[in-house]
């Protein structure tokens, strides 16, 4: 069901919003070479609990048989690993990489959700020009997320840019409405046709977020049930966030 938020509501949401907003800005002053994937899964539970939320992912269960619930606060997929990879001590990063993060808050009942794909150190050129596309992607997306377009616009916006660029969209995975629930409808593909898919109404509340890899479309499950990779062990990057539909243009709720 799509949810259509009352102004209290978005009020309410904004708050949770917030919270991943801080948590990135804090975070990218953190990430050094060196740590493990764990260490900032740590911290940013503690920072989202500072701030008066609750790690959604923690616990997280998608209700399929045989997939355990999601153990942490964060997904943490570094390089080839394009989302939802699990934080481990095991997992260091180190100069070069590049680590997307993916976390949700939940605070006065409501959602936020928001990923990034941070850089460790200095990186290579090729790396840096697919996290900016990925961004950038985005942006192309939401250009169309105003009231009388339809999701497929979006879609369609981020699909086509992503390919322009030489790189490719996940299939697999896509965005979501959110609210009250973290994943909610509609779902919100990297690609498609323009002109499908529900309307756009003021008060929608939206995740939009491009998985754009930099070879090949095809992805791999790992065997934890969560980690999904690259097939042809090219990069990955994420970035995501959550939007309001207004009568005018889309509010931006997961960045300061
Ligand atoms: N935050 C992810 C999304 O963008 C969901 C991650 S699945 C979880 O939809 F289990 F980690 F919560
Ligand atoms: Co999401």
């Amino acid at each position: 069901m799509v949810t259509i938020k009352s102004k209290k509501e978005i009020e309410l949401m904004k708050e949770a919003c917030k919270v991943v907003a801080i948590l990135y800005e804090e975070l990218e002053k953190i990430i050094k070479p060196g740590m493990t994937t764990w260490q900032i899964d740590e911290i940013a539970e503690q920072i989202i609990r500072q701030n008066g939320a609750i790690p959604a992912e923690k616990g997280y269960n998608v209700g399929i048989k045989g997939i355990p619930d999601y153990p942490a606060a964060t997904c943490i997929s570094v390089n080839d690993e394009v989302i939802h990879g699990i934080p481990s001590k095991k997992k260091i990063i180190k100069e070069g990489d590049i680590v997307s993060i993916d976390t949700v808050a939940l605070k006065n009942g409501f959602h936020g959700d928001a990923a990034r794909t941070f850089t460790v150190g200095k990186i290579s050129k090729e790396a840096q020009n697919l996290i900016d596309i990925t961004k950038q992607a985005f942006f192309e997306g939401i250009k169309y997320a105003i009231p009388g377009n339809r999701i497929g616009d979006i879609s369609h916006a981020i699909g086509e840019f992503v390919h322009k660029n030489g790189y490719s969209v996940v299939r697999e995975f896509q965005g979501h409405g959110i609210g009250r629930q973290m994943h909610e409808d509609p779902g919100i593909p990297n690609y498609g046709k323009a002109g499908r898919g529900i309307r756009l109404e003021p008060g929608m509340t939206l995740a939009i977020e491009p998985m754009v890899i930099q070879g090949k479309p095809n992805i791999l499950e790992l065997e934890d049930g969560w980690t999904i990779i690259t097939e042809d062990g090219s990069l990955s990057a994420h970035y995501e966030n959550t939007i309001l539909i207004t009568k005018n243009q889309p509010e931006i709720l997961t960045i300061l």
